[in-house]
């Protein structure tokens, strides 16, 4: 038996990821950079037995159906195939995240399954590799490999595609994201077939291509001068661009709903009043808020007026993908 467990955080794009060159190998259309957060995140023990005639896939105690299953046991062939491994496994995952709300449980969840398939495995990866074998389970993953700011460098193949930690002096600890969670319930539409059909069928979405180029770079610059307006403005100009596609898919869809409305309008009116706060909202109807976390107390205070205290959560810059465990017996 070979065992391997890690926890891996969720990251949140603040130039976002969103559609495919390549969807079998999920190759993305365009760079995306991102932060990982402490307060969400997945831990997963991957099991592999000579005992096991398949595969089997718990969910927070839950042994899932073969579907779900099947998701995660074409994504252990890949490091099975590495290892030259012909084992079945049991995967345990503990999703500390609402699964499929537009919170990233992919990114953390299949980060972690990346992590922990490749500890059992002793496949004894590089960050770069671990990035690249993660971004298989799902484009955003590749990114929660590293602690604070990621790029996923698109690249052209499946060598070449993967996300690198971008080192910011510290400026990462002076941030803060506070989620509005105005649903943590499933959601409608995933986030890769949303981008699909936002590829396939969109207007809007050449132009979107078009400015993302002049968005990381904004990003990067901002970063590196720790400029934390320049960071807000185009973290917020590129999810609004992000979200515009969807108007114009066929047929057209949204993630926001009325309360996510109130929610990036009460971030704009705390910003006319002084106080210095962007939104960001992934494939899901919830709304993120970077600030300085010089100012979160007062953005908290502010929020409070208009949402229930359960509604906000707040995370700081989160670590890397952390092994908790490899075993052999
Ligand atoms: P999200 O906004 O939560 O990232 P997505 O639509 O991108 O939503 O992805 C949700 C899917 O990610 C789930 O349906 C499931 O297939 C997968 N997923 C989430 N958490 C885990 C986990 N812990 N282990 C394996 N797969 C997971
Ligand atoms: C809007 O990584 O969840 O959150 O690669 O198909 O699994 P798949 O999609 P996923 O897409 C994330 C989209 C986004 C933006 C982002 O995280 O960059
Ligand atoms: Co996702």
């Amino acid at each position: 038996m070979f065992s391997g467990k890690v926890r891996a955080y969720t990251n949140i794009a603040l130039i976002k990821y969103w559609g495919k060159e390549n969807q079998e190998l999920i190759i993305p259309m365009n760079n995306s950079l991102s932060l990982t957060l402490d307060a969400f995140y997945t831990e997963t023990q991957v099991l592999f037995s000579k005992d096991l005639t398949e595969d089997q896939f718990y969910l927070d105690n839950q042994l899932q159906d073969s579907k779900a299953t099947l998701k995660v046991s074409r994504f252990l062939d890949l490091a099975r195939k590495k290892a030259d491994c012909t084992l079945y496994a049991t995967v345990r995952s503990q999703n500390f995240v609402p699964t499929a709300a537009g919170l990233a449980s992919s990114a953390s969840g299949l980060a972690a399954l990346a992590g922990a398939a490749s500890a059992a495995l002793k496949l004894d990866l590089s960050s770069e590799e671990l990035s690249r074998l993660a971004r298989r389970g799902s484009g955003s993953a590749c990114r929660s490999i590293y602690g604070g700011f990621s790029e996923w460098q698109k690249g052209t193949s499946d060598e070449t595609s993967y996300a690198v930690g971008i080192a910011s002096d510290g400026f990462e600890d002076q941030l803060s994201m506070i989620f509005v969670v105005v649903n943590d319930a499933q959601k409608d539409i995933s986030s890769r077939d949303g981008m699909q059909r936002t590829v396939e069928t969109s207007a809007f979405y050449g132009g979107w291509l078009q400015t993302v180029p002049q968005d990381l770079a904004k990003a990067r610059k901002a970063i590196a001068e720790k400029d934390f307006i320049a960071l807000g403005e185009v973290t917020e100009a590129s999810a609004l661009k992000m979200h515009g596609t969807t108007l114009a898919a066929t047929p057209p869809f949204t993630y926001w709903s009325a309360e996510s409305m109130k929610a990036m309008n009460l971030v704009r009116q705390i910003r006319n009043d002084g106080l210095p706060c962007y939104f960001t909202m992934d494939a899901g109807p919830n709304v993120k808020i970077l600030v300085e976390r010089k100012n979160e107390e007062a953005l908290l205070n502010a929020l409070r007026d208009q949402f229930d205290a359960q509604q906000v959560v707040v995370a700081h810059t989160g670590p890397a993908i952390e092994i908790l465990s490899e075993e052999e017996a």
